[in-house]
């Protein structure tokens, strides 16, 4: 073997197998929207499949009736006029751009005046009648701690676009696994809520001006 081979192969080694080098790149990483922007914390978002047409549906919320209560109201796959814009707010507010693997909050404009609820998203406890765990609104921004991991979720690149996880990081002593957030059929309506199987992939889209005015009518 020539010897500019040898190190060309040994660079290679190395940074393939440094991880230091390569977490500290990915958590730096900013998430992009469909125009190839940085993710803001100060704007909004629609949250469409990855897969089907750009500008096809996005997320809304359901209820459910299994179990005879229709709050809190569950994260679903949703269509125009029913879908809401998502905001997206970091742990660390110091900076408005979103980045991978980091814990944010995320949530729908307004407040949910049926079920007298925020419509940020938090993992509700198990719900025996379905045998899932849904993402559901009435979670609420900030204060990281035990007392609200459940309102904690990650952006991680999936293999088209991104999906949502959850893995709090924002409680040292806390045990929790770590899941990502897949799509369920149930009572005819596409709900969102934990999975241990690769979840849904999703794109960014900047919500339109159309979709601002709809949800500023929507909570005033
Ligand atoms: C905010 O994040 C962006 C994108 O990663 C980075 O370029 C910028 O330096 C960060 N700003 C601060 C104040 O940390
Ligand atoms: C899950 O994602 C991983 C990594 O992108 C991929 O290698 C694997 O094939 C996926 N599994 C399924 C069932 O899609």
């Amino acid at each position: 073997m020539n010897s500019s081979l040898a190190a060309v192969l040994f660079l290679f080694f190395f940074f393939s197998t440094n991880p230091f080098s390569l977490s500290a790149a990915a958590e730096k990483e900013p998430v992009l929207d469909t125009d190839g922007e940085e993710l803001r914390s100060d704007r909004l978002y629609l949250v469409q499949p990855a897969r089907t047409i750009p500008g096809s549906g996005g997320l809304g919320l359901e209820s459910i009736f299994s179990s005879n209560i229709p709050c809190p109201k569950i994260v679903a796959q949703s269509q125009l006029p029913h879908l809401l814009p998502v905001f997206i707010h970091p742990v660390d507010s110091n900076n408005v751009t979103v980045h991978l693997s980091t814990d944010v909050n995320i949530g729908f404009p307004g407040i949910d005046a049926y079920c007298r609820s925020s419509n940020i998203w938090r993992v509700a406890p198990y719900d025996p009648f379905s045998g899932h765990w849904w993402i559901v609104n009435g979670g609420e921004i900030g204060n990281p701690g035990p007392q609200t991991l459940f309102n904690w979720f990650k952006i991680e690149k999936a293999a088209a676009g991104y999906k949502f996880t959850f893995c709090p990081s924002v409680c040292e002593s806390c045990v929790t696994l770590c899941n990502d957030i897949g799509k369920y059929t149930y009572e005819n309506k596409v709900l969102f809520g934990l999975t241990n199987q690769n979840g849904s992939s999703f794109v960014f889209a900047k919500a339109t001006e159309t979709i601002k005015q709809v949800v500023g009518k929507l909570s005033e």
